[in-house]
């Protein structure tokens, strides 16, 4: 048997998680997310962890998960695939370093280049469609390499980018109080559902939000109204879901 361990916002890394676990034999897929079992269970054949690329890094979400999961005794295959817009940078070393200080070697890691969901930096290309074509291109050598658990020397750390990172992240868990909700939402309640850390509520016929967001950007980017929206940035902005992945389908591991 063999399990991935995703995060995703807008379904780039399920997709990517989903195309790996199809060329393997036997594989469970599951969500990293608040409140998840953090006991990774002996004898599975390869172990692997499919996130997004945030500030050239990992997700909070990933990072702690890497920091708290308990690994068990012995060897097996570690892998870490991380979707990016571009710059993954740090994602795959970060991961690497986290993981050898907890005894964990990972023997494999590669990052995926994938539409730019950031919303809240810039505005969605309309090419989705064949982004997602390229990056299925992209992904198949690694999912390859993945079957055939190949070893890659993974790069140290770069403590410049690192502390960028840092820095970018130090207010992220704040982002969603910075959300404004316009009187097109129809309190479907679709946001707090596909919300990975339950930061969200419907409250009064709207969604209300806490201090814990990741900054994944699902609600806003998969509200049928488009009635989320990050100050006064993201309106005329337009929305971004993979293609392939519905939100329901993310709402139900979540
Ligand atoms: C908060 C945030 C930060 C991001 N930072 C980066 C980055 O540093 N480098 C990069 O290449 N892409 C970055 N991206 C783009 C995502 O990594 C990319 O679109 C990813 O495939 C989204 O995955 P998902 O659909 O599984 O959520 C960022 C996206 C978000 C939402």
């Amino acid at each position: 048997m063999n399990r991935i361990y995703f995060f995703t916002g807008t379904g780039n890394s399920l997709w990517l998680a989903k195309e790996i676990a199809a060329k393997l034999s036997e594989c469970e897929l599951l969500a990293i997310k608040a409140g998840m079992d953090m006991a990774i269970p002996s004898g599975l054949d390869r172990v692997g962890f499919v996130y997004p690329t945030y500030g050239w890094a990992s997700p909070l979400i990933v990072a702690d998960f890497f920091l708290k999961a308990q690994f068990p005794e012995g060897g097996g295959y570690y892998f870490a695939v991380t979707t990016c817009g571009g710059l993954a940078l740090n994602a795959i070393p970060q991961a690497n370093a986290i993981l050898a200080e907890r005894g964990v070697h990972l023997n494999y890691g590669a990052s995926v280049r994938m539409f730019k969901n950031s919303i809240i930096n810039y505005g969605m290309s309309k090419r989705a469609e064949k982004i997602a074509e390229q990056s299925a291109n992209r992904a198949a050598p690694i999912i390859c390499d993945i079957v055939n658990k190949r070893e890659v020397k993974i790069k140290p750390v770069n403590q410049f980018l690192y502390q960028q990172h840092l820095g970018y992240m130090k207010e992220i868990n704040k982002t969603a109080l910075n959300y404004k909700v316009s009187g097109d939402c129809m309190a479907c309640g679709l946001c707090a559902s596909l919300c990975p850390v339950k930061n969200i509520a419907i409250e009064g016929g709207k969604p209300v939000f806490g201090n814990k967001c990741e900054r994944c950007v699902a609600c806003l980017q998969h509200c049928p109204k488009r009635a989320i929206n990050y100050k006064d940035k993201t309106q005329s902005r337009g929305r971004y879901a993979h293609p392939q992945i519905k939100p329901g389908e993310i709402a139900r591991y979540y």
